[in-house]
């Protein structure tokens, strides 16, 4: 493969921005580029630096004048609920039972998982998102298929099978030897092979007996490097239904604490309702919460404090939750996380800070800002082109833009899949055929 260049208006974030003047969060070049060779980011600069860098042969495509910034993170997203976005009616617990239950009891096939993997990961590339967290169903067959269409894409995965084992219909319903033997099998299989990592995923309390509950923790126990993941806190009869099912539990969250499924590498989904005792939980085990907009709003759970949980230290992450959340954008899911945070009545979220969030920001939640979520040079070139003016409605607003801060607000409030113009995955172009190209 030659090296490439991608020379654009190149974008990427050092720290969280505390506002419109912190110019130290942030690394902007206007005529900016990145050298791309097998798969990682060799130099990133300014276009004239960048090209000193770039040996005869290098291809060359010019961006200009989009964005490049790196590929957007997706913190929790559900991959068998393809089919269940935009289902109407229901809160979380009717919504479960009438929709989703259903709908997951179809990844029993592997033909089905197979054709729903290749639509997924092609949504997830043409909203410019290169790393998806998700939860599969809780048939093995479903994790094989989507670690294995994010292998033939040579994407940097994160997912499991949910383990669930109760309160839902036998048809997604696994036992607690046979989910951490499935389990077991997924991690040696998929863990650490390639691009993609296993997370360890009890879908959440309701689900999973106490005798699961102790299979998970083994699973915690014996593979530390895995991450954890689960829903924490999204709805109040879930909370009560929770409480009534372990009601030795000092909260919901004491339910997982007990069981050891709390640490830096746990991503819980959700967290609307907590209690303080959960709070000081969370900042005290560095356990992520996983502030989800379009879903939380959907479903009418509630809003997320993320500035109460900020205030005390705690790293939020940004997921679409697809399919109760309803776009694969994680620009809309920025739009509609402004949204949910004004409804609080508290500070609005910096456009900034939002583009922070979807990409280092959910880098470093997931404790991989060393390999993605930025486009410092040894990084993943996983990277997404974003156009400002792709609507005429946005061409119009952009005309009376003047600073960055204000080009991307436009973009996380009046874009979605039409203004990524393309993104590279590992350096190789996804969304379309890769543009016209010179030469150096
Ligand atoms: N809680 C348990 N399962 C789910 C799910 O699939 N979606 C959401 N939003 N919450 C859940
Ligand atoms: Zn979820």
């Amino acid at each position: 493969m030659p090296d490439t260049l991608l020379r654009a208006r190149l974008l990427t974030f050092t720290r969280e921005p505390q506002g419109s003047e912190d110019h130290g969060a942030y690394r902007f070049v206007e005529d900016g580029a990145l050298l791309v060779s097998d798969g990682l980011i060799k130099a990133s600069g300014s276009f004239g630096d960048v090209r000193e860098k770039a040996g005869d042969g290098t291809t060359v495509i010019d961006h200009r004048p989009c964005l490049m910034m790196p590929g957007f993170i997706d913190a929790h997203l559900h991959f068998p609920q393809v089919q269940v976005i935009a289902s109407w009616g229901a809160q979380l617990l009717d919504w479960l039972k009438d929709y989703t239950f259903p709908a997951e009891a179809l990844y029993a096939d592997p033909a089905h998982c197979e054709r729903m993997a290749a639509h997924f990961f092609d949504e997830l590339v043409n909203n410019g998102t290169t790393t998806p967290v998700a939860y599969c169903s809780s048939h093995k067959t479903s994790a094989d298929a989507y670690f294995a269409e994010a292998r033939r894409r040579n994407m940097r995965v994160i997912g499991g099978k949910v383990l669930m084992d109760r309160n839902a219909p036998d048809a997604v319903c696994d036992t607690p030897q046979g989910g951490y033997d499935d389990s077991k099998a997924l991690i040696r299989d998929w863990h650490g092979k390639g691009r993609a990592l296993y997370a360890i995923t009890p879908r959440f309390a309701i689900t999973s007996s106490p005798e699961q509950m102790e299979a998970c923790g083994a699973l915690a126990r014996e593979h530390p490097d895995c991450h954890i993941q689960t829903h924490l806190n999204e709805n109040h009869a879930e909370i009560d239904e929770t409480m009534a099912l372990y009601p030795d539990a000092t909260d919901y969250l004491g339910v997982y604490e007990r069981y050891g499924l709390l640490r830096s590498n746990s991503l819980l989904g959700h967290c609307i309702h907590m209690q303080p005792r959960e709070i000081d939980i969370l900042a005290e085990t560095k356990a992520r919460p996983v502030f989800c907009p379009t879903s939380n709003l959907f479903l009418g759970s509630g809003l997320f404090d993320y500035e109460g949980l900020r205030d005390r230290g705690i790293l939020s992450a940004i997921a679409t939750d697809i399919g109760g959340g309803t776009s694969y954008s994680m620009l809309q899911t920025l739009h509609e996380g402004y949204k949910a945070l004004a409804l609080r009545g508290g500070n609005k979220l910096h456009p900034l800070r939002a583009f922070y969030w979807m990409t280092l920001g959910n880098a470093e939640a997931l404790g991989l800002s060393d390999r993605i979520g930025t486009l410092d040079v040894g990084s993943d070139a996983d990277i997404v082109i974003l156009d400002s003016r792709a609507t005429s409605a946005m061409a119009l607003r952009m005309e009376t833009a003047k600073s960055l801060a204000e080009e991307l607000f436009i973009l996380q409030i009046m874009a979605d899949d039409r203004s990524v113009s393309q993104t590279y995955v590992a350096g190789e172009a996804m969304k379309r055929q890769a543009d016209t190209a010179g030469q150096i």
